[in-house]
């Protein structure tokens, strides 16, 4: 396909893999070895991609594979991960970008996925493909020293030291029971955990190897660093399945005397504040979007999801990409939803890149309303907007990709 003088779209083949390599590496500033390349084309089949090149000389990628998503209510859906999107510095701004998106999305829409996800480099390359932040993520510092538990937090214990490389199988079980439970977590593939447990030094940003709390209902991977001469540890991943191991593993966290702070990432509603007798101590220092989210067809995407409470609504959806949008009556009854195009007035009027940011249950539906990207016809349809599609878990990325 050409839709750019001297540029061609296509699938990549065997030829492109050192052009691929040298233009991710030079989009993410990242070498790669063999062995981590080994794991990400198990990751992402390198045939599947896209390419633009000139010529023989590839100067745009995108892959993708097909993940399953965990959604609201416990349940989940297919969705089309995206990731490894780079055009060659030479090339930028001349719709490459545009041009490879306009063909990964005609693919994923023929495989019938209702979703496209990814990690976003920057916020504002992607509301024009429909595209919302989906998941919140908050990095919070704590200052250990002055950490003391109310007499109300749990100690339930049942917290072990070990060593990585010996309970990578129930670190995956644990994981596996989690994301069954988590809006924004995946289905991890064996590939995506080899890139984890290998723990290259290169991605270690000058910290110790991985440490690794372990209880038997959540772990906490963690690593040392000095900073201004003081021991600080980096919560790489925490997964708790119980309110029990959450308390457990931030007890021992805290525990880990000669440590300054402790630095980790929370979704909102994370309980480690109120488990404090000083909730100030949990110090939020960055607050950033942990997944994108497109809605590929609105009725599946809808119907695929659980909600927290009853509704009949009208959504008048506009998609600036693709041809996805339309008016659609939503209708739920016990958490199970109907939805199909209807040539009733709108109650709701959103752009999908909106429902895209509310699909998870992260981003309030009277948000958008006050930023005048929703127009509601009364303020008793938003609110029962938001509060069908809030959710009683916070959603989290499951692995980034
Ligand atoms: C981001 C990147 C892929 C853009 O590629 P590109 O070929 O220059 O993009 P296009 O020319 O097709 O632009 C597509 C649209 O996005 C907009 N856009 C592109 N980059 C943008 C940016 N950094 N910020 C805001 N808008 C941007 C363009 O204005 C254009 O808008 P329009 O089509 O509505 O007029 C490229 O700059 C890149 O590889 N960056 C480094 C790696 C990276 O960040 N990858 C993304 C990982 S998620």
């Amino acid at each position: 396909m050409t839709l750019i003088p001297g540029i061609t779209i296509r699938s990549a083949t065997e030829a492109d893999a050192a052009g691929v390599r040298l233009l991710t590496e030079t989009s993410f500033g990242t070498r790669s070895d063999e062995a981590w390349l080994e794991r990400s084309a198990r990751l992402f089949d390198p045939l599947d991609s896209v390419v633009a090149v000139e010529g023989n000389r590839v100067v745009g990628h995108v892959r993708s594979r097909e993940m399953i998503l965990t959604v609201p209510g416990e349940r989940t859906v297919p969705a089309c991960g995206i990731a490894g999107v780079g055009v060659a510095p030479t090339h930028r701004r001349r719709g490459i970008l545009r041009a490879m998106y306009t063909e990964q999305h005609r693919r994923t829409e023929a495989q019938g996925l209702p979703l496209t996800i990814f990690t976003a480099s920057e916020g504002g390359i992607y509301g024009r493909f429909g595209y919302g932040p989906a998941v919140r993520q908050n990095a919070v510092t704590i200052d250990r020293r002055f950490a003391e538990f109310l007499p109300t937090t749990p100690d339930p214990g049942g917290v072990e030291l070990v060593m990585l490389a010996d309970v990578t199988d129930r670190v995956c079980e644990i994981y596996d029971r989690w994301r069954r439970l988590t809006p924004g977590a995946q289905v991890r593939p064996e590939a995506s955990w080899g890139n984890l447990f290998a723990d290259p030094e290169r991605f270690r940003g000058g910290g110790s190897d991985l440490f690794t709390l372990l209880h038997p209902d959540g772990y906490a991977l963690y690593r040392y660093y000095r900073e201004d001469r003081e021991m600080v540890v980096d919560v790489v991943e925490m997964r708790t399945v119980t309110t029990d191991a959450h308390a457990a593993l931030w007890r021992t966290l805290c525990g880990l005397d000669l440590v300054a702070r402790v630095k980790a990432e929370l979704s909102d509603n994370d309980p480690l504040p109120y488990l404090l007798g000083n909730p100030r101590l949990v110090r939020t220092t960055g607050r950033y979007d942990g997944l994108w989210l497109r809605l590929m067809d609105v009725p599946a995407a809808l119907t695929a999801r659980g909600y927290r409470t009853d509704l009949d609504v009208v959504l008048a959806v506009t998609d600036p990409f693709r041809a996805a949008g339309g008016t659609f009556a939503l209708t739920v009854r016990n958490g199970h939803a109907e939805c199909a195009p209807t040539e009733r007035d709108a109650d709701i009027e959103l752009g999908i890149d909106v429902l895209g940011s509310m699909y998870l249950g992260a981003y309030p539906a009277r948000a958008f309303a006050a930023a005048n990207r929703l127009q509601a016809k009364d303020s008793g349809k938003l609110r029962a907007l938001e509060e069908a599609f809030g959710t009683d878990r916070d959603a989290v990325l499951g692995w980034f990709f």
